[in-house]
């Protein structure tokens, strides 16, 4: 299952370690995710799922499907009240062997508000809780004011979760604004924890979070992959004319289902999101929440 789980993020993300041969030849064509590459993404998306569920449900793991879809984990710590600081749980799965940090999103209705609201506007990341991060970075103000509300407390359980199972190994996720909060702690933890640690990110729905920079950084730095289902209208919000990109590692799920690994940024063909969903007239807002094989988001 883990080797599985790699194997289809290092295609999706074109982040594979060793850039052999292989994974750059890989890189440059949309390629189809097996059948069990797609499965492996299952934990990840209950993982994701449980986070909209409340923090008394998660810290003690009793939040129905959701959590039994990983029914070995073993809590850390939760937070948020779901107002201004969305839900949020840390905790170790033996079976990946690794540290999970998981975000809460919003409803579909909520998160499109939010996102075509002009009242917002890219602003540099804060340079005490991000130090050395160029000031060329700039992140959307709203998702960056939210990150920061969970961050100390985030960080403190992850490093306790890395210490208590001696693993080096994060995985961050989160699906609608949570998959943005989810993209923000990816940035934000590894300036804080040891060198040793690999941060794996994997977000559901997510929007557009930063500008160029953001999204190079992202690049360089991160091992990223974002599934978008169908014509979900939220990931392609805020606009490129705003300003915003994203990063690489999209995973497009078709109409036929099939899960495709779209190279590049923004990539345009029409079977990614920018090239399928030229605009929200395009959309159908019902996808947003999934199902993402099978399992669908958006409440606990
Ligand atoms: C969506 O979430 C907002 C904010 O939490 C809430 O006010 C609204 O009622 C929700 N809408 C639906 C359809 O659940
Ligand atoms: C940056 O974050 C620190 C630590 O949370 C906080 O004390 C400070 O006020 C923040 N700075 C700005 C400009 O928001
Ligand atoms: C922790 O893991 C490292 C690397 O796998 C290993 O060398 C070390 O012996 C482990 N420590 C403990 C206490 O298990
Ligand atoms: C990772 O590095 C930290 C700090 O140097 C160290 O304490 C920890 O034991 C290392 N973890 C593993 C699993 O090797
Ligand atoms: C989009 O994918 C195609 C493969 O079909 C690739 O050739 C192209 O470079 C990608 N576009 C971007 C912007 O990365």
């Amino acid at each position: 299952m883990f080797f599985h789980a790699l194997t289809a993020l290092a295609i999706a993300s074109g982040l594979a370690g060793s850039a052999s041969g292989v994974a750059v030849s890989k890189r440059q064509a949309i390629t189809t995710l097996s059948a069990s590459q797609v499965s492996s993404f299952k934990p990840y998306t209950f993982f994701a799922g449980a986070a909209y569920c409340n923090p008394s449900l998660t810290l003690t793991w009793t939040c129905g499907a959701k959590c039994q879809g990983n029914a070995g984990f073993q809590p850390i710590a939760s937070g948020g009240n779901g107002g201004n600081e969305q839900f949020w749980y840390v905790g170790f799965d033996p079976a990946l062997d690794t540290v999970i940090v998981a975000h809460q999103g919003t409803n579909t209705s909520n998160i499109l508000a939010l996102l075509t609201d002009t009242d917002f506007s890219l602003r540099p990341l804060n340079s005490t809780l991000f130090p050395g991060i160029s000031s060329d970075v700039e992140v959307h103000d709203g998702f960056a004011d939210s990150q920061e509300r969970s961050s100390a407390d985030v960080l403190c359980a992850v490093e306790t979760g890395l210490s208590q199972h001696n693993t080096t190994s994060v995985t961050v996720v989160g699906h609608s604004l949570g998959a943005a909060l989810a993209l923000l702690d990816s940035v934000f933890l590894p300036l804080h924890l040891p060198s040793n640690t690999t941060v794996t990110t994997i977000t559901y729905g997510m929007p557009r979070i930063g500008n160029q920079a953001f999204a190079d950084y992202v690049d360089a730095h991160l091992h990223v992959t974002h599934v978008n289902n169908k014509e979900d209208p939220v990931p392609i919000e805020p606009g490129r004319f705003l300003g915003f990109h994203h990063p690489a590692g999209e995973v497009h799920i078709q109409d036929s289902g099939a899960w495709d690994a779209c190279p590049g940024q923004d990539n345009t063909s029409d079977l990614c999101t920018v090239g399928d969903v030229p605009n929200i007239f395009d959309s159908d807002e019902s996808d947003h929440d999934g199902p993402y094989d099978g399992v669908t988001l958006g409440s606990c």
